[in-house]
């Protein structure tokens, strides 16, 4: 994590003490899924689900914590299955190689369409069923 971001373990703490709706989700934009699994961990039972997003490639760890709450290190991207993380790969590889910034144009060609469902009891506030969807 970015060190001149704010701790996202005590963000999510105080955004908790101010908040009053039943469903809570959170989306962790972030790299490593150690860290997204960990912030889940922290706020099980607090919130209803956390998603991670970022590495734009979906993991197949979706579950339900103790807690009830529903989770997915990463929910993947939407877009060209024939491209890095939706960018023309030839761009993406002589960018790579080069370590020069560049313009970088969106692939194109047949999609894909990574998403999680997660099924939250309105009562409770708790994740009752989560399904990973690709397509
Ligand atoms: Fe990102």
């Amino acid at each position: 994590m970015n060190p001149v971001l704010h701790c996202p373990f005590t963000v999510c703490d105080r955004l908790l003490e101010e908040c009053e709706e039943k469903i809570i989700i959170v989306d962790f934009h972030a790299e490593a899924t150690g860290e997204k699994k960990g912030l889940a961990y922290w706020l099980d039972g607090r919130i209803s689900a956390l998603f991670g997003t970022h590495t734009h490639v979906q993991t197949a760890d979706e579950q339900i914590l103790p807690g009830g709450t529903g989770y997915i290190s990463d929910v993947g991207m939407t877009g060209p299955i024939q491209s890095v993380i939706g960018v023309r790969p030839e761009d993406a590889v002589q960018m790579m190689r080069s370590r020069m910034p560049m313009r970088l144009r969106f692939a194109e060609g047949p999609c894909r369409l990574n998403a999680v469902l997660f099924c939250v009891d309105e009562k409770t506030g708790k994740t009752a069923q989560v399904e990973r969807i690709q397509l």
